[in-house]
């Protein structure tokens, strides 16, 4: 019974699904989600306010992977909890399917750095549990969980709790557990930053396959370029706190893409030429907060009081 799932189909072979969306242009698919004049600011217990976002406009549209890309603190999260409705943007608009977000749905879920598995549930038992809220019976579960499994190459360890995991099997259970939810867009906020470069790099190609197969929405948040550079059609880059957008490449590549190529390597030394003014300028503002009030050194790991210890 299982075997004959569109979805074990999918992983054996080139996928309907992924064939189709391939073959229509990006700019002919309806689009999926719409961000216009999107800001956010966030206020302390101490009543300072950070802006954190300010006046984001974009599109995805159906079956597009984008990445984003920008320095540490520019609001990246920020935007994807927003998308998720996790958060609500202080100003602008968040359509998915030309209807406004006004918090969290099945047809986004986010998937985190350090995804959260139920130590005491199997690998199965981790994404059936996801699915009760689709009203499936306990039967459809595991068949579901289980074509899952298999798309990440998983099955053989369906019984195996997650201690009994590497840190890229476990990644792989929640990539499958967000998937078996089926949702129209996959967030993903820094999935694999964990993860050793080897591991990192078989769940790169991983991803890819799932992602033509399945013909998914990805929005997927990273500060690495090269990762950017391989997984996504578009790459947005942030620019420092506030983010705004900076810049958006088209990445038209063939795919699959190999980090070690030359001509990942060359759009990733363009796209960081653009980053790191922007990671300069975070550097810089890190440094005038950790500044000496007395000596006027920039020091870095000061306390802003100079408070001396001995
Ligand atoms: N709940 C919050 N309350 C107050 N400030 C917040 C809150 N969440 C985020 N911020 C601030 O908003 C800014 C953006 O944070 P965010 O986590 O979105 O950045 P990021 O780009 O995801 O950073 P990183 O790359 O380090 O994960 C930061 O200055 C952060 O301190
Ligand atoms: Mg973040």
């Amino acid at each position: 019974m299982i075997d004959k799932s569109p979805l074990v189909e999918m992983a054996k072979g080139p996928s309907p699904v992924g064939a189709a969306r391939r073959a229509t242009p990006t700019l002919s698919r309806p689009i999926k989600l719409r961000l216009t004049g999107v800001s956010k600011a966030f206020r302390s217990a101490n009543g300072n306010t950070t802006l954190a976002l300010q006046d984001i406009n974009f599109e995805v549209r159906e079956g597009e992977f984008v990445c984003i890309l920008g320095p540490s603190g520019c609001g990246k999260t920020t935007l994807l909890n927003i998308i998720a409705g996790l958060d609500r943007a202080g100003c602008g608009d968040v359509l998915c399917n030309g209807r406004r977000v006004k918090g969290p749905g099945m047809d986004r879920i986010v998937m985190f750095q350090e995804s959260v598995l139920f130590p005491w549930l199997t690998a199965c038992k981790n994404i059936e549990i996801g699915l009760k809220s689709k009203g499936l019976s306990k039967a459809a579960r595991t068949v579901k969980a289980m074509d899952f499994l298999r798309l990440v190459h998983l099955s053989k360890f369906a019984n195996a709790h997650p201690h009994e995991l590497s840190g890229g099997m476990r990644q792989r259970v929640a990539l499958a557990r967000s998937l078996a939810m089926e949702p129209e867009i996959l967030l993903m906020d820094e999935p694999f930053t964990a993860l050793d470069a080897q591991t990192r790099w078989i769940l790169h190609y991983e991803l890819q396959n799932i992602w033509e197969k399945t013909g998914k929405t990805v929005i997927f948040v990273t500060h690495n370029i090269r990762e950017a550079v391989c997984l996504a059609d578009r790459v947005i880059v942030l620019s420092s706190r506030p983010g705004r957008i900076k810049r958006e490449y088209k990445i038209d590549l063939p795919r699959p893409r190999d980090d070690g190529s030359v001509e990942v390597a060359a759009l990733s030394t363009e796209i960081l030429a653009i980053l790191r003014d922007e990671i300069e300028k975070v550097m810089r503002e890190e440094l005038d907060e950790g500044s000496c009030k007395e000596c006027d050194v920039k020091c870095v790991g000061v306390t802003p009081d100079n408070s001396n210890p001995k």
